[in-house]
């Protein structure tokens, strides 16, 4: 690794969210998502740099607010704390937090517009075709469904109007090779063959501003114009990362690792954004990850049907960590899932309550009743501390590769397979028979610490998905923050602290009827 590589921090980036309306759990999920990779990657001793943020400009957010008699800017400053609000509940770890609205910003939008523009890749003409005000896309007539977006369905808008355009059809053999030469520049994989299909049809140059409304960043030297939202969304992922004002951070920051993002704007990270950097002359984000799209219920959420899933309700009944764990276990990500009540109930039940919760208290419940609650030495020759270590490198390397690939999943898959075996393990050896034997006393110890150093690493592996649990799990095992110490070897099999207390507590997840 050279000097710039070390010096290189891990950048990921959520979409950042229209608040025109308040946040529900698809938002909830790419942000959770983040975050449990931004936590893990801190724990792999990563210095890490998570940014989410809001997008508040755009025609759709000026509309919703006339509709409500506020100005555009009252509106996005009453929405934006929904979102600052709910991040917190959630336990979401993000360094920065950008609105697009802010000054850092418009200057970026300004620069990033400017770099474009001396590239002679900007010019003035005049649009005139369709446009979907929820989506913030531009269509043309032969894409459009019977007069209808093709994204979202709803009627579309003929629009008319003197536009300055990107010259983005300039890009499109660049992008192609691009794609072929670095294959994982957008995962999953169905979800490049997409772009490859989105690139069989030419690419149009691309309207980046117009000049029938005026809620946004306006063209640097035409007032008459406001830029195209998503050229001034996209920058985002730019401006927080110092660009243009700090060129040392921005250095050690850009490229990001990562965009997570749903498949609906996939378009807009894999198409649009890598061409708007090549003409800025700016290298591409390491990876562009599309995850799929949460129903409700089995049905499509949408305000209308009144069924959108409030984020913080879902938590207050069932609790955050269980919410955080239901979303990553429940389907793979890159594929759809189903949000429903029975699900959750009963993944908790099962998995949390039964399987994980159990499992802690029954093991401090063991060491308190036949140990004085004291942490047995560990038999490093012993059978079972042999064979439990064999386990725990088989389940460490599934979890290394797994989130190597973002699947939580399989991560967590992974991870039950430990919670799995020291069930069956306890059920097996018995240990409240051997308790009752002096002379099985090291046997007993043995099993015991097998247990608990499982729990300890379980509550390390768990601590990206479920952060407060796994916090109270290091307290109830009598281990010192676990958290603290960061590096790859902090997954290593055999460094429970032995000679404390474990701390009888409260239940991790009590059953819910
Ligand atoms: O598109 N299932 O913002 P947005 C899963 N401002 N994820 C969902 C979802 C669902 N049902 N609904 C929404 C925008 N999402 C732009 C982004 S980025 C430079 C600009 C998530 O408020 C998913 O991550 O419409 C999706 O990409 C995002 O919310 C769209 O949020
Ligand atoms: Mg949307």
């Amino acid at each position: 690794m050279s000097d710039s590589q070390a010096d290189k921090i891990y950048y990921i980036t959520t979409p950042i969210y229209y608040v025109n309306d308040v946040p529900h759990i698809g938002h909830a999920y790419t942000t959770i998502a983040a975050d449990v990779v931004a936590r893990y990657q801190r724990l792999l001793g990563k210095e890490v740099f998570f940014l989410t943020g809001t997008d508040e400009h755009g025609l759709k957010i000026e509309k919703t607010a006339t509709a409500k008699g506020l100005s555009a800017q009252e509106l996005v400053d009453e929405v934006v704390e929904r979102f600052i609000h709910l991040w917190k509940v959630l336990n979401i770890s993000n360094d920065d937090f950008i609105r697009t609205s802010e000054e850092r910003h418009h200057r970026a939008v300004h620069a990033f517009y400017n770099l474009v523009k001396e590239q002679g890749q900007i010019y003035l003409g005049h649009y005139e075709d369709w446009y979907c005000v929820p989506c913030e896309t531009f269509w043309t007539e032969k894409q459009l469904d019977s007069g209808n977006c093709p994204e979202c369905g709803r009627p579309a808008e003929r629009i008319k109007e003197e536009s300055y355009f990107f010259a983005m059809s300039a890009f499109q053999q660049r992008l192609l090779d691009y794609l072929k030469e670095h294959e994982d520049f957008v995962m999953p994989k169905s979800k490049l063959n997409e772009v490859l299909g989105f690139l069989r049809e030419d690419l149009r140059d691309l309207s980046i501003s117009r000049s029938t409304f005026d809620w946004g960043i306006s063209v640097p030297d035409d007032e008459r114009h406001v830029i195209y939202v998503w050229f001034d969304a996209l920058i985002n992922y730019l401006t927080a990362a110092g660009f243009p004002d700090d060129q040392e951070r921005f250095e050690r920051l850009w490229p990001a690792d990562i965009h997570l993002i749903g498949k609906d704007i996939l378009r807009f990270h894999a198409v649009y954004w890598p061409t708007f950097l090549f003409a800025a002359g700016l290298p591409l984000p390491k990876q562009v990850f599309a995850h799929g799209w949460w129903t409700v219920e089995g049905a499509k959420m949408s305000k209308s049907v009144g069924n959108v899933v409030d984020p913080e309700v879902v938590v207050e009944e069932f609790g955050v960590d269980a919410f955080r764990y239901f979303l990553l276990r429940e389907v793979p990500f890159g594929g759809d899932g189903d949000f429903s009540q029975a699900a959750i109930k009963g993944r908790v039940n099962s998995e949390l309550a039964n399987d994980l919760g159990n499992l802690l208290s029954r093991t401090v419940s063991m060491v308190k009743k036949y140990r004085q609650s004291v942490i047995p030495a560990a038999d490093v020759e012993g059978v079972h501390y042999r064979e439990f270590a064999a386990l725990h490198d088989e389940v460490n390397q599934d979890v290394v590769v797994a989130m190597d690939n973002l699947a939580f999943h399989k991560m967590l898959a992974a991870v039950w397979r430990l919670v799995e075996k020291c069930n069956r393990f306890i059920d097996e050896q018995a240990p409240w028979a051997l308790a009752k034997d002096e002379s099985r006393a090291q046997e007993l110890d043995q099993v015991l610490y097998c247990v608990l150093e499982s729990l300890r690493l379980l509550s390390l592996y768990l601590y990206p998905v479920m952060p407060e649990k796994s916090a109270q799990m290091a307290i109830q095992l009598g281990q010192p923050d676990p958290f603290e110490t960061r590096g790859p070897e902090v997954f290593t099999w055999g460094q429970l602290v032995t000679g404390g207390e474990v701390v009888k507590g409260q239940s991790l997840f009590p059953r819910l009827e």
